[in-house]
């Protein structure tokens, strides 16, 4: 029999990836996708045949239970969140409850239901926020700097909590930007490829953006959903730091985006304050150095490399759309 997996999220970009990758591995996979008055399936729907898509939301208990129920998973990989920082601020209470206390109300279903069930969590390098540390390890102090970063960090206790108080099988992957063609348009790198191609073929003037110094350490999708799959076949759970290593700032992806289409960033990109968060994280670099020992994990597509694919996908998109 085929092992069978349970995604929260799955509509999301990371959801979308892990899905493929488990399909391929042969797993049974079950998704959790919320109601929408309109399809939010656009990234999964090459493979929706192969799915079984459940509704529910993680503001909602009982949507939980049977979702795991009708699954009955071996693994369930708790992807679900509102998962933009800047929202957050706009939405606190929103994200407190669905990102904080919906991995709560993931963990009970599972408890109740057969606490043998593997679980992941969706964990965050902005839980490390403003970090005293250079590089981050699983040993750095967390000073989470947003109402999303607060509510990933309870998140990641309770996931901490449950493995030591009642034995689960419980492990926080505590992830990196990673980014990829299926990022949402507001997100940093996404909100510069689609505007380099769309500037390149005459449908946008300028775009605007606001810290460029900014530095991340920015991985593709594609390899990081490996490493979570990775951590839910250890013999013990355990929290790991996923990341390539190395940081890079908003200004240096602009340069590489506009680059591909054949113009100069400066021309075209605008500094807007609207763009400026309430309390920014200046820079994060993960030191992956256990998750790479343990799990046997590498990254395997350069930040070059990923701009400049983003860019392509967004061109032939735009074009496309002609
Ligand atoms: P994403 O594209 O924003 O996807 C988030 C998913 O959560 C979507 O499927 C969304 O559904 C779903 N969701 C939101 N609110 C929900 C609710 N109330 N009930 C049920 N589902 C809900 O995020 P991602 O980039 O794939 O990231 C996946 C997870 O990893 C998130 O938890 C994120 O916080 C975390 N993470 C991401 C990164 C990164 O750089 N990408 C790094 C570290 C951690 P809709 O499609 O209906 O909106
Ligand atoms: N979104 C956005 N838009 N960010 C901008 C802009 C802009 O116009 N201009 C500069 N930035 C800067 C932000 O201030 C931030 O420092 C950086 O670009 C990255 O912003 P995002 O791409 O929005 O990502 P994030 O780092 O805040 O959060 C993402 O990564 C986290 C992992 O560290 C999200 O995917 C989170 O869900 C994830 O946990």
């Amino acid at each position: 029999m085929s092992d069978r997996a349970l995604i929260t999220g799955i509509t999301g970009q990371d959801g979308s990836y892990l899905a493929e990758h488990l399909l391929r591995e042969g797993y049974e996979v079950y998704g959790l996708a919320r109601w929408t008055s309109t399809s939010n399936e656009d990234r999964i729907e090459h493979i929706r045949d192969d799915l079984n898509l459940l509704t529910g939301d993680l503001a909602d208990q009982p949507s939980l239970d049977r979702a795991v129920e009708a699954a009955d998973p071996d693994e369930v990989y708790h992807l679900g969140a509102l998962s933009f920082v800047p929202e957050s601020f706009t939405q606190p209470t929103v994200t407190s409850n669905v990102t904080g206390l919906g991995t709560t109300r993931m963990l009970e279903a599972i408890r109740k239901y057969d606490p043998e069930i593997r679980f992941y969590q969706a964990g965050t390098s902005e839980m490390f926020g403003n970090a005293p540390d250079e590089r981050q390890s699983i040993d750095t102090g967390f000073y989470p700097r947003s109402p999303y970063g607060v509510s990933k960090l309870y998140a990641h206790w309770m996931t901490v909590n449950y493995r030591e108080a009642h034995g689960m099988y419980a492990t926080n992957g505590i992830l990196f930007n990673h980014e990829s063609p299926r990022r949402g348009t507001q997100f940093v790198t996404r909100k510069i490829t689609r505007a380099a191609a769309r500037i390149a073929v005459g449908e946008q003037d300028e775009l605007r953006l606001g810290n460029l110094n900014a530095k991340r350490d920015w991985g593709h999708a594609r390899d990081y959903v490996k490493a979570m799959h990775l951590m839910l076949q250890q013999d013990e759970p355990d929290d790991y730091v996923v990341g390539t290593g190395e940081h890079h700032t908003v200004r240096e992806c602009a340069q590489i985006a506009f680059d591909e289409v054949g113009l100069e960033w400066e021309e075209y990109v605008k500094v807007d304050e609207k763009f400026f968060r309430a309390a920014e994280v200046d820079a994060l670099q993960a030191d992956p150095s256990r998750a790479k020992r343990k799990l046997e994990w590498e990254p395997t597509t350069t930040f070059d490399e990923m701009i400049r694919e983003m860019v392509q996908k967004d061109l032939a998109a735009v074009r496309s759309d002609d």
